[in-house]
């Protein structure tokens, strides 16, 4: 069995810890303090999440959609795929290297999004993004963590909290729509949507070869009239406790006696991930 070779590490903006991109035969990965955020091989909720946000679209045709972030551009290249020639696609990506990677060897996995002359590329944190853009936005589409409790730093679970969920509706223009992608269900995530104002949707989604339950969570910001009332008389709400990341194990190799059998004639460097790797995405790359 081939073993991961690392390609390259940096640090992630803002917290102590760092994103690293691993490579074995033609599977990438990218982790942060050890643990994979994502790969190449699974990468169906991506496209659900894209699937979903654009489904949702008053105007497939002109919209401005922000996605917060890139890492391997699957959801925006989905996004691209669903969208006409008016569509405007920002992107917001914390990790400058993760921009790098996708210029260079991770470009092709989605074929080249970046070069989409829809798309603009903006470096920094998507929190700060839609702060600074009030009403900016049709579609905000949020995958930057493994859902409402960040991995990739502390600092990310504010986008989540109450604060956060204020600036996306903020960000949205009359009609748009917020969907964020999410590893499991979260009921407390759900409740802190309804008392930012949003009407929630649950969109369950059932990986092929895990039991895990995946969730987008799709939320249309209520007329201010009716948030008026839903909250009147209602305490004030708090803050949100901290949460710590998610602690799953580091990834480590299948066993090759698990390796797939070479149904499609794969190449003998193909590699497959192992269960671990598994738990976030559900399909293999395409070809
Ligand atoms: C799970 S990956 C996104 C996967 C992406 N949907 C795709 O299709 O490949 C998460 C990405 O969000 C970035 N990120 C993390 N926190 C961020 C933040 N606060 N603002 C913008 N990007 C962030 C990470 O660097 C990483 O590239």
């Amino acid at each position: 069995m081939l073993p991961w070779v690392q390609i390259d590490a940096t640090a992630v903006p803002g917290s102590g810890k760092e994103m690293s991109l691993h490579r074995r035969g033609d599977v990438f990965s990218i982790r942060v303090g050890g643990v994979e955020l994502m790969n190449n091989w699974i990468y169906g909720p991506e496209c659900g999440l894209a699937d979903i946000g654009c489904a949702a679209l008053a105007d497939p045709e002109r919209p401005r959609i922000l996605i917060g972030g890139l890492g391997m551009g699957f959801t925006l290249a989905r996004c691209l795929s669903k969208l006409g020639p008016g569509a405007r696609i920002v992107v917001s990506e914390l990790v400058p290297a993760v921009v790098r990677w996708n210029e260079t060897v991770l470009g092709a996995l989605a074929g080249h999004p970046l070069n989409d002359a829809r798309v603009t590329v903006v470096q920094g944190d998507v929190a700060r993004l839609m702060r600074a853009e009030p009403g900016g936005f049709d579609a905000i589409l949020l995958d930057v963590d493994n859902g409402p409790e960040g991995l990739s730093r502390a600092s990310n679970d504010k986008l989540y909290g109450h604060g956060g969920l204020a600036a996306a509706r903020k960000a949205l223009r009359p009609g748009g729509v917020l969907a964020v992608w999410s590893l499991s269900e979260d009921q407390a995530f759900t409740a802190r949507m309804k008392q930012a104002g949003f009407d929630v949707q649950e969109n369950r989604y059932r990986q092929r070869r895990a039991s895990a339950r995946q969730m987008i969570f799709v939320g249309r910001p209520r007329p201010a009239e009716a948030r008026a009332k839903a909250s009147a008389g209602k305490a004030p709400a708090g803050k949100r406790p901290e949460r710590k990341a998610k602690a799953k194990g580091a990834s480590k190799p299948k066993p090759a006696s698990k390796a797939k059998p070479a149904a499609k004639a794969k190449p003998a460097a193909k590699a497959k991930p192992t269960s671990t790797e598994r738990v976030r995405r559900t399909r293999r790359p395409r070809d």
